[in-house]
């Protein structure tokens, strides 16, 4: 028997009695005649004293422990004569009366505790070592937490969890595909499913009715923090709903992950159009915790001789509350930070509404105070407010200015990662043009609905059209993602016309679909949640992969067991497939 308790367990109650614990050298702090050993386990540390008057010879064994050491040790249970605080068995500690080493250990390449000296490379490489340390564990235990949740609300729901199958066709979710090559099919590949989409739509077909799944997906894109090759969604579709439908179940899904899980009350979840998103925000997933909506002063500037405002499409500002003492050095870290090559403004206009009333702006030459007194009302400012004005075409301005508004937010400490404020963004558009080729893209995926009543734009207008489509976003990352589908050919068919597909193309790559849509296919819709993102917002991280328990480094490869790897001669030639 390697235990009687775990390490987290013992308190004052146990002291007296004989326990045996088993787990890791966390620390070993030898005093000469006495040594303490912290003993580790995924529950906590437990403290282990070997005394010299008590047995000489079990403390010569104590002091040769390494750490990481995996160790069994059996004693009593004593009060401590100096209690730790910061630990929850801090009040006792075992006088060991047997040590068993189980394994030794060699020196680990970087401090397992919270507080940690290994950088990124070396944890992944030794990820196993670094899921010891508390931190990162606990992230897995939330990840449980949330998986379990999820769970519990949706059988309580009537979701029935099916599993669908990971090699699949090409499913477009608007990245590259990772393929299988087939040995017995040579020259052929599967796809890995960029999401159960198409499946979950036949699961409706099939009568299924309410089907969730916590799935793994995959995509070849490139990588950032909160995107991974392979995350897992909480995937979801219901049959005979309207997407008011799918907003009150999943809202009820969210509201109670947050009660649960982190005991916070979300509230009702206001939701805002995309159109109304990229006017406000310049964003299709506004981050509301904090106001600074965008102005807009096309109107106002315009004709006053100043040739950047009078070229423009749009001129747009934010009000920054509290700014106006901003130095001449703050002011021009943020034109820096505009003309970053990311963001891409040409530059940055300000104008301060200092204390006294005065309204002083970086092109005074061209504005006088009355004309400046028409910005500081459109955009309400008041005294001690700074107003930041970017110029230009107006899509590029938007994103230049909603990057500006979240940079100010970070500055000015309004994206508390514990604040959640979450909104529903509605009415995307159903298709985007490429601006090279002109070719229409999905924006969401090709099963997406148009709202009916944009149904007749499809020919006359396809950019017009809306979709009945609906993203999560919290705190200004997209959480999920859905849409009600398409449930008929005709339709269908369409759809990858506008998408390019000719008759045949897209027979040959989505004909199951269109066939199984002409016997009985309910109308249907669903979401799915990027879980890894979830797990990441309610740890208060960015990072999802300090919340996946083996994640890939931002090359796409996992260092620990090196991959992806070539592969040799005879299994390539067992393959059917040739390198050059
Ligand atoms: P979508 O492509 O919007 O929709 O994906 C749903 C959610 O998955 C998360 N996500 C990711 N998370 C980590 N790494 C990635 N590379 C990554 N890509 C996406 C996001 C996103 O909101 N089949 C549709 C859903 C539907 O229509 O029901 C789909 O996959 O949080």
């Amino acid at each position: 028997m390697y235990r009687t308790h775990n390490c987290g367990e013992l308190r004052m109650e146990h002291v007296g009695v004989e326990v045996r614990l088993s787990g890791w050298v966390a620390r070993n702090r030898n005093k000469g005649f006495l040594c303490f050993v912290d003993l580790r386990d995924r529950y906590g540390i437990t403290q282990l004293t070997f005394n010299e008057q008590k047995n000489a010879k079990l403390l010569e064994q104590a002091t040769s422990l390494g750490r990481e050491f995996v160790i069994t040790a059996t004693g009593i249970v004593r009060e401590r004569e100096s209690k730790n605080p910061n630990h929850s068995t801090g009040d006792i500690e075992i006088e060991v009366s047997e040590l068993i080493i189980l394994n030794a250990a060699k020196v680990p390449p970087f401090i397992i505790e919270d507080e940690t000296d290994g950088g990124d490379d070396i944890r992944m490489q030794y990820r196993y070592l670094d899921l010891r340390r508390n931190v990162v564990r606990k992230n897995l235990e939330l990840r449980h937490n949330l998986a379990q949740e999820v769970r519990k609300y949706l059988d309580s729901k009537g979701f029935l969890e099916v599993e669908t199958p990971v090699l699949i066709k090409s499913t477009p979710e608007g990245a590259r595909d990772f393929v299988v090559p087939s040995r017995m099919n040579p020259g052929q590949f599967y796809a890995l499913p960029q999401s159960p989409q198409t499946f979950k739509q036949l699961l409706m077909v099939s009568g299924f009715d309410r089907y969730f799944q916590i799935v793994k997906c995959f995509r070849d894109e490139d990588l950032r923090a909160d995107r991974q090759p392979e995350f897992t969604q909480i995937d979801c579709e219901m049959g005979f709903v309207v997407r008011e439908d799918v907003i009150q179940t999943f809202e009820g899904l969210t509201k109670h992950l947050f009660h649960k899980v982190l005991n916070l009350e979300l509230g009702e979840i206001p939701r805002i159009t995309y159109a109304e998103a990229m006017e406000k925000y310049g964003s299709d997933k506004p981050d509301i915790r904090f106001e600074m909506q965008f102005c807009d002063l096309s109107n106002i500037v315009k004709g006053c001789g100043f040739s950047v405002f009078d070229n423009a499409e749009s001129v747009l500002a934010i009000n920054v509350n509290g700014a106006a003492d901003y130095t001449r050095k703050q002011l021009d870290e943020l034109t820096e930070f505009v003309k970053k090559p990311q963001i891409g403004a040409s530059g940055l206009i300000y104008c301060r509404c200092e204390s006294d009333g005065n309204l002083k702006s970086s092109v005074d030459k061209f504005y006088d105070s009355q004309q400046l007194q028409k910005w500081a009302e459109a955009c309400s400012s008041k005294p001690g407010d700074l107003i930041l004005v970017l110029a230009g075409n107006t899509a590029k301005t938007r994103k230049q200015l909603c990057e500006l508004r979240l940079e100010m937010g970070r500055k000015l400490g309004l994206r508390d990662p514990f604040n959640f404020k979450a909104l529903w963004v509605v009415d995307f558009p159903l298709l985007e043009q490429d601006e090279e080729t002109g070719n229409w893209h999905a924006m969401h995926h090709p099963f997406t609905s148009p709202l009916l009543e944009d149904l007749e734009l499809m020919n006359s207008n396809p950019g017009a059209v809306r979709a009945d489509a609906y993203d999560l976003v919290i705190n200004g990352v997209e959480i999920g993602g859905g849409s009600i589908r398409i449930h008929n050919r005709e339709l269908q068919e369409k759809m990858f016309s506008l998408l390019g597909f000719t008759p045949e193309s897209a027979k040959a790559q989505f004909g199951f679909l269109m066939n199984a849509f002409e016997f009985g296919a309910p109308p249907h819709g669903g979401i799915a949640f990027g879980f890894d993102r979830l797990c990441s917002m309610f740890g208060g991280s960015e990072t999802i992969r300090d919340y996946i328990a083996f994640p890939k480094n931002n090359a796409g490869r996992d260092v620990m067991i090196d991959a992806p790897a070539a592969l040799d001669g005879a299994q390539l030639k067992e393959l059917g497939i040739e390198l050059k």
